[in-house]
């Protein structure tokens, strides 16, 4: 971590990004209502902007994802409103031509929902981020955009050219994110996927704004395969703009599918990553069913953040579903030892597309039991509080399963089992469907 350095000065035209397009653009609030990577969160703003303004009445279905910058009266979306969807690509519902300063590539259009972080998935080369390969390694050393993608067609690449002489703690390269608005106070979710190539040395840092954030060691991964991380982050009392970094510190990687969405926005049924609604329980159970086969355990959602078993768990956010037997378990009273469950509500699938299928589980002791993987009540995995992708208990840790659509499915549900054998409690969380590059494994 020593050479983990600061950083240089964002650059100009990224700060001048945030001012351009309207009037309206500094507002976070239309930002947060129109989100311009995301076409289908935009024409849901319209729709709801049509109900706010028709009338001059009160609306209070405010689309989820702009809460957190806009809150619940209805001034703020109605000054939002007036303004309209500015993106380039939305001529159909845009109000005004001259407001098009944000030009969008239709490449870019089918883009992940990447929440307030723009172009995190690549699909339109490196800009608006930036690039830097610092000195001795700029003969050796390249940064480019090439396929395929974790998720769409491309993916962000750092590359050794030659030889490096340098030791163990150089940084090689820094790619720096657009400066986007936050909201002071609030819980964010940063997610990015990594690809190692055989070089299993060095690692790849991240940083939001000065803060050092996760970093991903080449060693703990598998080589030549796409791993997904998150990390949660709030922004301070006073903090309502932020910067992601990425370092490269003698290693080099691919790297896709960046997103820094609010916890929030992964309420109802079109969170920023992926396809399943609800994955984060910050809003309770939302579309997920729960059977409690045994009358002796307790299940639901819970706030792990105010319960000292969770102390030290790392959890995403406050909220997420967990299963208790307090005692060891009948089996009479279990469904194949099965104390309880949740089904997820159903999602579109496309026969032989690949689909990430991300989650967090939580053990408080190796003897509780395991959970349950099923997709369409398929058994696809497992996870025991032994395995070594757990770590010790009492910690969220990542699942992380590639599954391919089979011949004639078109909707899928994942459904995850407490399957308890002894007394203790298992938790969930941050549970993520993700369609996938075909070529993924
Ligand atoms: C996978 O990547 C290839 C190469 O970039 C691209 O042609 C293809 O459309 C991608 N597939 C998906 C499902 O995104
Ligand atoms: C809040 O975050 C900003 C930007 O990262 C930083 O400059 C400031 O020192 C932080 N304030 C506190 C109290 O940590
Ligand atoms: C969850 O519990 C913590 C600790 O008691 C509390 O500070 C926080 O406000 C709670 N979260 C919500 C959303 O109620």
């Amino acid at each position: 971590m020593t050479g983990f350095k600061t950083t240089v000065a964002i650059a100009a035209f990224a700060l001048a990004s945030i001012a351009s397009a309207t009037g309206c653009a500094a507002d976070n609030c239309h930002r947060a209502l129109f989100p311009c990577p995301s076409p289908s969160a935009v024409s849901v703003a319209s729709a709801f902007c049509a109900t706010i303004t028709a009338s001059g009445t009160t609306a209070t279905n405010y689309p989820t994802r702009a809460t957190n910058a806009c809150g619940t009266t209805a001034n703020r979306y109605i000054s939002a409103c007036q303004c309209g969807p500015t993106c380039s690509y939305s001529s159909s519902t845009s109000t005004t031509s001259a407001t098009s300063t944000v030009s969008t590539p239709p490449a870019c259009e089918a883009t992940p929902t990447n929440g307030n972080l723009l172009y995190g998935d690549f699909e339109c080369g490196i800009s608006p981020w930036t690039s830097q390969v610092f000195e001795p390694f700029k003969n050796v050393y390249g940064v480019s955009v090439q396929a395929p993608g974790f998720t769409n067609a491309n993916s962000f690449q750092t590359k050794f050219l030659g030889t490096s002489n340098c030791g163990t703690t150089c940084t090689y390269a820094r790619l720096t994110s657009p400066i986007f608005l936050v909201t002071p106070g609030v819980k964010y979710k940063y997610t990015f996927a990594t690809w190692f190539d055989g070089i299993s040395r060095g690692f790849v840092g991240t940083k939001i704004n000065e803060r050092t954030g996760r970093t991903v060691d080449a060693v703990d991964y598998p080589v030549s395969k796409w791993r997904f991380h998150q990390v949660p982050f709030q922004a301070n009392a006073t903090e309502n703009q932020v910067s992601v970094f990425l370092e490269w510190l003698n290693v080099e990687s691919k790297l896709d599918s960046v997103s820094f969405a609010p916890l929030s926005s992964y309420c109802g049924n079109t969170p920023p990553v992926g396809l399943l609604p609800d994955g984060e329980f910050e809003c309770g159970m939302g579309a997920w069913t729960q059977q409690k086969p045994d009358p002796g355990a307790t299940a639901g959602v819970v706030n792990v953040t105010a319960d000292a078993l969770y102390a030290n768990s790392f959890p995403m956010g406050d909220f997420a579903w967990r299963a208790v037997s307090p005692f060891t378990p009948n089996p009479a009273n279990q469904e194949l030892h099965v104390s309880a469950r949740i089904i997820s509500g159903s999602m579109p699938v496309t026969p032989g597309k690949k689909y990430l299928i991300y989650f967090t589980s939580f053990f408080s002791n190796r003897d509780v039991g395991f959970v349950g993987l099923m997709i369409n009540n398929s058994p696809i995995y497992t996870r025991n509080p032994n395995d070594a992708g757990q770590g010790t208990p009492t910690v969220f840790a990542p699942n992380h399963i590639i599954w391919t659509a089979t011949a004639g499915l078109t909707s899928a549900s994942v459904k995850i089992e407490a399957v308890m054998f002894g007394a203790g409690t298992m938790a969930i969380d941050s549970v993520m469907f993700v369609e996938l590059n075909d070529t993924v494994v």
